[in-house]
């Protein structure tokens, strides 16, 4: 049995007809760039997150970028970001002209910890980025704490969780993205809510904010012929907005799905020696964006699943400090041990809405083989 680690088909099939009259509509119109549906996705999607203003740009890493630009966040800031995740997250903070300052992450949920945060602030902070890895949103409470308590700004990366939940201490639960200054989303195509090409979003409560934001994602423009900051060209396309309005319809169900395969993932994974499975945290709606496990050997977990047809992937091999890259900023090896372990271990399985039960139960019948070896 051949199974992809992502097949859009059945969601594409599902919303076809819906597809289809967006495409229509859009070429008809001769409405390419922001245009009316994407203001009405904008709307739209602010609603379903809770906030009052959204600005649509052309990827996750502009709405990171943008967003941190609108903070004010340059030259001489720095930012806390955990080592473990896409780079995306610090090549935003890079491209502002601050500097990234990497934090480890918690063993068990992957995302950055809390308890290792004060650590890393200096009197240059200015912000941090929790990121909601794999869909399961970072333990914010305590992030909320410390922002507060040393004056720094906060931005959620958000690209891994469209409709994630997170549950404060009063019990309310409030969706990822919408808790701190800018909530920041991507729509690249394999996301939980995945354009048909690249797209993302800023959030956020702050009419300042909002406004800044508009004019930074085009050309630093205040009407058509007067540019008074130095803005870019970073708008959401017309099209992409149309898909993602069908798509939005469908995203609640969607994430169910994904849930859903999680927990047959789990019944049918207990028992197998050897393995460590994801964890649910008692405060997270987890949307599993990636289901991942860990295992002590990876590499040949994933070309014995390769060679039953089963595709494997590594989100991620090389925590950010460990990065080319980043080699300037002076961090080694044993720096974060926690990321650097788990970056050896995990493995993501398949995991899509529509993955059938029948699928999982091949892939964990295959991975009992492989680990019973
Ligand atoms: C955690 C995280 N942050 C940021 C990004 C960047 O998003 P984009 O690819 O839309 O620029 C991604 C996805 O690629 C991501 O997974």
């Amino acid at each position: 049995m051949k199974i992809p680690f992502l097949d859009l088909s059945q969601q594409i099939k599902e919303a076809k007809k819906d597809f289809n009259a967006a495409f229509n509509k859009t070429v008809k119109n001769y409405d390419f760039i922001l245009g009316e549906e994407v203001a009405l996705f904008e709307k739209e999607f602010a609603q379903y997150c809770h906030k009052k203003f959204a600005v649509g740009v052309n990827s996750g890493t502009d709405a990171l970028f943008l967003g941190l630009l609108s903070l004010r966040v340059g030259p001489g800031d720095e930012v806390i970001v955990p080592t473990f995740t896409y780079i995306a997250t610090a090549l935003a903070v890079s491209y502002t002209g601050a500097k990234p300052v990497f934090v480890d992450i918690n063993e068990r949920t992957y995302n950055i910890d809390p308890g290792k945060i004060k650590a890393a602030i200096t009197n240059r902070t200015k912000a941090i980025i929790p990121v909601h890895l794999y869909g399961q949103p970072a333990d914010m409470q305590p992030i909320l704490k410390i922002a507060k308590a040393y004056n720094l700004k906060a931005i959620e990366d958000t690209a891994q969780a469209h409709g994630a939940k997170y549950k404060m201490p009063n019990g309310k639960w409030e969706i990822a993205g919408s808790m701190t200054d800018i909530g920041a989303f991507s729509f690249y195509p394999t996301k939980n809510l995945g354009a048909f090409g690249d797209g993302g979003m800023c959030l956020t409560d702050d009419e300042g904010i909002y406004k800044k934001l508009l004019m930074l994602r085009d050309y630093g423009r205040r009407s058509r012929y007067e540019h008074i900051t130095l803005g870019y060209n970073s708008r959401l396309d017309t099209i992409q907005a149309a898909v993602l309005r069908v798509k939005l319809k469908h995203l609640d169900k969607w994430n169910a799905l994904r849930r859903r395969n999680a927990k047959i993932y789990l019944r049918e994974l207990q028992g197998i020696k050897g393995l460590i499975f994801p964890l649910e945290a008692g405060y997270a709606y987890h949307v599993y964006h990636v289901f991942a496990i860990r295992v002590k050997n990876r590499d040949r977990v994933i070309e014995e699943l390769a060679k039953k047809g089963i595709r494997a992937l590594i989100h991620y091999p090389i925590p950010l400090h460990l990065q080319e890259v980043y080699k300037d900023l002076g961090y080694k090896k044993g720096d974060f041990p926690v990321a650097e372990r788990i970056a050896k271990e995990i493995l993501s399985l398949p995991m899509y809405p529509h993955l059938k039960e029948t699928q999982i139960k091949f892939i964990t019948s295959v991975l009992k083989d492989i680990m019973d070896k």
